[in-house]
C-alpha cells in the first residue's frame, strides 16, 4: 500500500514536471489555431463528417430504413446541437488551408470552407447557433412528429449554410480569395 502511494506521489510528480515542460516550451499551448492549424482544420472536418453521419441516422429513422428509437434520436440530436455549437469556434484565421497541390495530394487535408465563412463570420456563425438551437428543441421534444418536423426543419439549415459558407466542388475553389500550403 505505502508503495502504491509512494508510486501515485512519483507519477504525479512527474504530471506536474510534464505539464511544467510543455509551459517552458510552448508559451501558448491553448492557441492551437495558430500553433496547429492544420489540426485544427481536421477537427472541424472530423466534426462535421460526424454529424453528418448522425444525421444519415436520423433521416433512415424518419424514412423507416432503421425502426424508429426516439429515445437514439433524441440522444443524437443532443450530441449534434453541441457538436454544431462548437463548429464555428474551430475557424481560426490561418485554418483556411487549400491549394490545389495538396487537394491533388490528399484531399482530406484541404478545407472545404468558403472564404465568406471568415469574411461574414457573424452570419456564419449565426446559422451554426441556429442548426444547434434546433438539434436541441428536436432533442428535449416530447411528440415524435414535433421531433420529426424538427429533423427537416434542420436539414434545410445545414442545406442553407452549405449554400453559402461550403465549397461546391463541381465548381471548384472559384469563390476562395485566401489560401496558403
Ligand atoms: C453554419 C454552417 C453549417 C451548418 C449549419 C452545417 N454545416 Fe456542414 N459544413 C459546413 C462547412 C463550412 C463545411 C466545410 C468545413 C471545412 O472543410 O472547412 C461543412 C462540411 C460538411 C460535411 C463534409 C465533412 C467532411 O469534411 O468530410 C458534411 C457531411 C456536413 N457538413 C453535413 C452537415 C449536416 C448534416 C448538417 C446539418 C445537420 C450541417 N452540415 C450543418 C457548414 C455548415
Amino acid at each position: 500500500m505505502r508503495n502504491a502511494l509512494a508510486c501515485g506521489c512519483a507519477a504525479a510528480g512527474i504530471a506536474l514536471a510534464g505539464a511544467a515542460g510543455v509551459h517552458a516550451q510552448d508559451p501558448a499551448p491553448y492557441m492551437t489555431g495558430e500553433t496547429r492549424p492544420a489540426e485544427m482544420l481536421e477537427a472541424r472536418r472530423i466534426l462535421m463528417d460526424t454529424i453528418g453521419r448522425n444525421n444519415d441516422f436520423l433521416h433512415d429513422s424518419v424514412d423507416g430504413h432503421f425502426e424508429w428509437d426516439g429515445v437514439s434520436v433524441r440522444a443524437r440530436l443532443d450530441a449534434m446541437s453541441s457538436m454544431l455549437f462548437a463548429f464555428p469556434h474551430l475557424y481560426h484565421p490561418g485554418t483556411d488551408i487549400w491549394s490545389e497541390a495538396r487537394e491533388a495530394e490528399d484531399a482530406a487535408s484541404v478545407s472545404l470552407s468558403t472564404a465568406a465563412a471568415w469574411e461574414d463570420f457573424e452570419g456564419f456563425y449565426a446559422l451554426a447557433q441556429e442548426a444547434s438551437m434546433t438539434a436541441l428543441e428536436a432533442s428535449l421534444a416530447h411528440d415524435d412528429d414535433v421531433v420529426i418536423a424538427l429533423i427537416e426543419e434542420l436539414e434545410s439549415q445545414c442545406e442553407a449554410c452549405h449554400e453559402v459558407y461550403r465549397q461546391d466542388r463541381a465548381s471548384g475553389r472559384a469563390s476562395l480569395s485566401t489560401g496558403s500550403d
